[in-house]
Order: structure tokens, then sequence, then C-alpha cells
């Protein structure tokens, strides 16, 4: 919607596809906060959000794009504020914000406030304002739309996409002289998830049906603090008030992974020292299986103006108040760090005749769905809402340039829908198929057990066994209704194709990886390797094949940051 937004304010017809109505898209669940150096509660600078970023990327991170995106950082949030965004605010009327995990410890010890917040709800507010500012300049939404696949000429142009539109279950072309993809997450590869049923990787999907790789798909981020059993979101903003965690012999264990940062250390360091107490045995409940969340003493007033969607989370999912009991998570599934290859400008980059990073024309791409790569081998808490705004507003600005250059529409293939329509011929006709829901089970099953916060070696060869096996079956998917108003099988039986395809890049660049660097953590290769392994994995689907290329570790106008050893 940011990019969107630059587009229909430079005049330009936009239309916006969404599986939802877009104020219901996933961006709704963040909580936390949006970072930025705006430095209203403690001295901060865009420096050291960089410097932060990039530690916290373990050093794989793009250091072009993340001096773009921290130099940015405070002009988007007043940008937003000035869009009417109902921030919270400080006594003196700046925005309010809070520490969170892996924000620089520059003053004596206590850690910056760099998260920009509306209470526990920063995401749902952003999308309200963009969506309202949006229909002020007349972007068209198409709500309930399916992406299919995208339309490529013989030069590799992108010029549209086939889409299903859900009410009617009709297939149909748009033609685009630029197509932006801003389709998400895929956390619904993983059984325990914090993300929301519709991420499905539906982006990652298309760009890897058409022969275009995905990039570091091995770096998925385990958020420490999932609800136990349901795996909703308990934000960090609640360890970036004060609260922490406990085992069961009640010991405020953080200390002893992270001696300085304590909860308050990145999220792959805070998840694996949560894993490890579970499988050392010190895990709380019956069968020692989670950890607990203390706030109470933080105070009923606290919780209530500062925190309020978690006590109604922690309520309804996990049947405790805060205010009064500690709330039990798990580390779950809630990020991905990898997804389509594309420059700080928001252009999709491919190995081709020039080199690594060839410009795809046509095709851009911004946030989840995207690799930038701004947070290499693990993402800090809240620089994803400012990923998306950053990086939705240049790729805006790019797209307004290059349409400039390219005025009119190109002629669409003759096949243009074929291959579209081959697939779903394939789906309707399919006879003693496998069933949807349970190809479904066994994919996010396999990855749940296969290629988890921890990974073993012989447990990922075995998974990428398992994960081809599953993939075989979702070529044969079979659906009985074959109805087309708002039928919800064919849909998840055409999401089940694009989860295949980010799960296999996952597992497939997860093997190959073997070193430990950011969320990506094995047993056998328990150390970092820059010598070897800082470089960015690129899984080619149609080529079942996996190629490298290096990380940009020279800023724009900085000096860089270069790799050493990372402590909290
Ligand atoms: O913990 C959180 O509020 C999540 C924020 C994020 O993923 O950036």
């Amino acid at each position: 919607m940011r990019a969107a937004l630059q587009l229909s304010e430079a005049g330009l017809k936009v239309a916006v596809l969404s599986k939802v109505f877009p104020t219901r898209s996933h961006t709704v669940a963040a909580q936390g906060g949006i970072a930025a150096s705006l430095g209203n509660v403690t001295e901060d600078n865009w420096h050291w959000h960089m410097y932060d970023t990039v530690k916290g990327s373990d050093y794989l991170g793009d250091q072009d794009a993340i001096e773009f995106m921290c130099r940015q950082a405070p002009g988007v949030v007043y940008e937003l504020e000035h869009f009417g965004m109902p921030f919270d605010r400080l006594e003196n009327g700046k925005i309010y914000q809070r520490p969170f995990g892996g924000q620089s410890q520059h003053f004596g010890g206590a850690q910056a406030a760099r998260s920009c917040a509306v209470a526990d709800r920063t995401g749902h507010a952003m999308l309200h304002t963009l969506y309202q500012r949006n229909v002020s300049v007349n972007t068209q939404f198409f709500v309930e739309w399916l992406g299919l696949d995208l339309i490529r000429d013989q030069q590799g142009e992108v010029l549209g996409v086939t889409a299903l539109e859900m009410e009617t279950g009709a297939v149909m072309i748009l033609q685009a002289r630029a197509t932006l993809l801003a389709t998400g997450g895929a956390g619904q590869i993983f059984e325990a998830s914090t993300n929301a049923f519709i991420n499905t990787g539906d982006g990652l999907g298309m760009v890897a049906r058409s022969g275009i790789p995905l990039e570091d798909m091995e770096f998925w981020q385990f958020h420490p603090t999932g609800v136990y059993g349901a795996g909703v979101l308990i934000s960090e903003a609640v360890r970036g008030e004060g609260g922490y965690l406990l085992n069961a012999a009640g010991e405020r264990f953080m200390e002893r992974y992270a001696p300085n940062a304590k909860d308050l250390a990145s999220r792959d360091v805070v998840s694996r020292a949560l894993t490890t107490e579970i499988r050392q045995g010190r895990g709380c409940g019956p069968d020692g299986d989670h950890m607990l969340l203390k706030l109470d003493h933080l105070g009923a007033e606290v919780i209530k103006s500062r925190l309020p969607g978690i006590r109604e989370i922690a309520m309804k999912f996990a049947h405790v108040d805060p205010i009064v009991a500690p709330i039990p998570v798990v580390p779950t599934a809630h990020y991905m760090m990898g997804g389509i290859p594309t420059n700080y400008h928001g252009q999709v980059v491919a190995p081709y005749k020039t080199g690594p990073e060839e410009v795809v024309p046509g095709l851009y791409a911004v946030g989840e769905c995207a690799c930038v790569s701004v947070h290499g081998a693990n993402r800090l808490g809240t620089n994803s809402l400012l990923d998306i705004v950053v990086f939705g507003r240049a790729a805006g600005n790019q797209i307004i340039e290059d349409l400039h250059k390219n005025n009119h529409h190109k002629p669409l293939p003759l096949d243009a829908a074929e291959y579209t329509l081959a697939r779903l011929t394939r789906l309707e006709t399919q006879r003693d198929g496998e069933d949807v829901a349970q190809t479904g089970a066994a994919l996010r099953k396999t990855m749940q057990n296969y290629c988890g916060v921890f990974r073993f070696p012989d447990v990922l060869k075995q998974g990428v066994e398992k994960i081809n096996e599953v993939a075989a079956c979702v070529r044969q998917t079979e659906i009985r209704d074959k109805s087309r108003v708002f039928n919800t099988a064919r849909i998840e039986a055409l999401e089940l194709d694009n989860l295949i395809e980010v799960a296999i890049a996952t597992m497939v660049s997860a093997e190959a990886r073997l070193e430990s660097r950011g969320a990506h953590a094995r047993e056998d290769f328990p150390e970092r390797d820059d010598r070897k392994w800082l470089k960015h994995s690129l899984y080619f689907g149609q080529d079942q094949r996996l190629d490298y290329k290096p990380v940009r570790l020279k800023p724009i106008s900085v000096e860089s940051f270069p790799p050493k050893a990372r402590t909290y």
C-alpha cells in the first residue's frame, strides 16, 4: 500500500490485488513498533541503527540496503505521523519509543529505545492509515483476488499476472507495465507459526515457477514468545517494557546466555536459549515443554495502556491474565529473512548475462516476500514495519522513473495464460489424487520436525528426501468440489503449490549451508564461517539447483562494518 500510494499520488493507474480486505493483511498482526532513530527517549542516530542491523543480521545483510533503510527511517515515520497514524505520545508530545531486542547499548549500559509504537497494535494502525490514504487518491483495490502466475515475454520482461477472482472463480489476465509483489511471508510452511493462514508465499511461488531464484531461504526467524499451544505472537514489546523469561526453577535464564542484553538479545539468541533450556530439562509445565514470560511486576496500568492486545491474547489463548500470572510461551516460526532477490530500489534481480544481479524488467518486490537483504541471517524486531514502508516508497519511486521511459503496454505473448490454465486443468481433471489438507499437514510437519530452531545433519538430509516426497503429492492434488463461487478448496490447492516452492527452497538451502549464522544453527557446524559462507544462497526451483552470490559489504556512503564476533 505504501508503493501504491506513491504511484497513485503521481497520477498513475494502480490496481492492488489482495486475497483479503487490505486492512486484514498480515501487517495487522505486527505489534511492537516500527524502528527509527528518532532519539525521543534515549540518544540515538541512524548510524547506530545501521550497526545494530548489520550485527543483528550476523553480517549477511547487504550494507548498502541497510544504510539506505536506516537513514530513511526517521523520515518515513514522520511521514506516517503526518498521514495521521496515531502513535502513542510521550509527556512532551513526541512519539513514544520503546527498546527492542538487539538495539544498541551505547548509553552507559542503557538500551536504545528505538521502536515507535501505537500501544501493541502498530501494524494495525499503519494498515488503516495507508488504506485511507490510498482511498483518498483513488487506488483501485481488487479484494479477494489470488495472483496465480507471472506473465513474461521472450526477453523475460514481466507484463502482468494471471489471477483468480474468488467470488466468481474467473481466471483473468491483468496486464501491467509494472508488477510489484508485496505478498508477505510464508510461515504456513511450519506447524507452529505466528503467521496468518493467508501467509502461503504466493509471490515466492509465482517467482520460483517463472525461473527466478529464491534467496537465503534457510534463514527463518523463530520468535521466542509465541503462546504455548497456539503460536499466536506475544510481542517482544513485553520484554521491551520490562518483562522477562523464567525457567521451571524460576531462574531468569537469559542472564547466562546474554549477560548484557539479557531478555533483549536478538531473537535468534533468545529462541536458542529457550530451546536449550527445554532440551536440558528446565522447561515448565507437566511436560517441561515451555517457558514463562513474567510481566505482572509491570503493574496493571502499564499492561492495560501499553500492552492491551497482549493481555487480550493471553487471556483468550493461554487462559491467563498477565496482570496476575506469567504467560506460557515457546519459540514459534515468525518471519522469513529470505525471499525474492531485489536491490534497494525494489527491482527484482537475478543472475543473468551481466552478473548475479541483473534487473528483471517490469518486476518489483518489497516487504517480507523480498530479500533486499536488510535482515540477512536474523531480523531485528520492528525492522520489518520499517522495511515495508521504506522499500514500498523506494519501489514506487523507481516504478515512476521506469514508467517514464516505458510509456506503453508491450503486446502480451499469445500463450500468456497457457501455463496457468494448464495448472488449473491438471487440478480440475486429477483423479485418484492426493488430499490437499493432508498433503498440507505433511508439508508443515516435515518442516517443523526437520528444519526447526536447531538443525542436525542427518535430520536435514532426511528432510530433503521427505519434502521431495511431499512435493510429489502436491503435483497430484485433487479437489472434489469443482464449483466456481468462493471455492476455498481450489484456493487451498493453489496455495499449496506456493508453499511447496518455499518449503523445498528452505530445506535444500539449509542442508547445503555448512555453518551456523543467525537463525541457521547447525549442530555439526556450530561456528560462523566467513571464509566459506559469507555469501547469499540462490535456489532455482525449476532447475532444482543452488548457486551463491556475494554479500554487498560496501555501504553507500559510510565505512563498512567488517564481520566480527557477535555477542549480546
Ligand atoms: O514482537 C513483536 O512485536 C514483533 C515485532 C516484529 O516482528 O518486528
